[in-house]
């Protein structure tokens, strides 16, 4: 049955690629990325440190221009995402701006094969294990690209936060808190968080949230030991309607009762 999700998914995926790349909301900005500026969100640029010199890994790349943003900060970068629109922008954005980048389109569950591992740090943000019905292969797939000593950078929407959804200005519970491998939340969005409001013909997408002990403990049975947790009132996007822009990132409008938005691990190879 994962097939099955996972065509639905890329389906989905590959038609949101060409809505991104004409995005008019600012959640990717490449207008800004194109004349340099670097798309990794302040938690990133206040957690991740020197990367110059780092073989990294961006599993779930997207169209690459958080990958590229590493590269101009002299990592040697692959990327990896199962969707062929979105390696090919990545490879056409790479091209245009002449900054070297590898872009491999293949499952996460793949990915050591498919990039032949060894890599320095995997780094993977925004968006990612929600895709995922199998929380300790992805944990087997970060380990085996890794060598040892290297480091997986983690940054993505609070499990918390990802359990809401916003019914005329209260938050209410929209997922569980956990989904089984064959018990995905259906999502039904007839639109992109990041578009113009073009309406997306493969609308229906397949989910799994994993709580922290699921992430964690996947993590640590694969070898990888916890370096750091943190947890934050701030999300690059808006996935409540009430949230505010705050410079780069979103928040929660005045007065909400305040909930995790966010949260950041590194965790090391042994
Ligand atoms: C929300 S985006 C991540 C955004 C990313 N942080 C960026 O730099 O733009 C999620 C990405 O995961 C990819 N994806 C979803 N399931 C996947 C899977 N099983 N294997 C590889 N890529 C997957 C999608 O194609 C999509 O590009």
């Amino acid at each position: 049955m994962n097939e099955a999700y996972f065509a639905a998914n890329r389906a989905s995926w590959d038609e949101r690629v060409g809505v991104h790349l004409r995005d008019t909301t600012g959640v990717y900005p490449l207008d800004a990325f194109r004349k340099g500026a670097d798309t990794l969100t302040p938690i990133e640029r206040a957690e991740l440190g020197d990367v110059s010199g780092k073989r990294i890994l961006h599993m779930q790349c997207h169209f690459g221009i958080d990958t590229l943003s590493l590269a101009r900060r002299g990592a040697d970068v692959t990327g990896l995402d199962f969707s062929p629109k979105a390696i090919a922008a990545a490879r056409a954005f790479s091209a245009e701006l002449g900054i070297p980048a590898r872009f491999v389109e293949a499952n996460v569950y793949d990915a050591p094969a498919t990039t032949g591992g060894g890599f320095d740090m995997v780094f993977t943000s925004w968006g990612t294990t929600i895709w995922l019905p199998d929380i300790d292969r992805w944990a087997a797939a970060v380990a085996g690209c890794l060598k040892p000593g290297g480091s997986l950078y983690l940054a993505d929407g609070h499990p918390a936060m990802m359990m809401f959804t916003e019914r005329d200005g209260r938050l209410e519970l929209g997922w569980p808190w956990r989904n089984a491998k064959d018990d995905p939340s259906i999502e039904d969005d007839p639109q992109s968080y990041a578009g113009d409001g073009t309406p997306l013909a493969n609308s229906r997408t397949y989910g799994w949230l994993h709580p922290f002990s699921a992430i964690i403990g996947a993590l640590e049975a694969n070898g990888l030991e916890l370096e750091f947790l943190h947890e934050h009132e701030m999300v690059p996007w808006r996935p409540f309607p009430s949230m505010v822009r705050e410079g780069e990132m979103f928040v929660q409008a005045p007065g909400q009762i305040r909930i995790p938005l966010a949260f950041s691990l590194l965790a090391v190879k042994r």
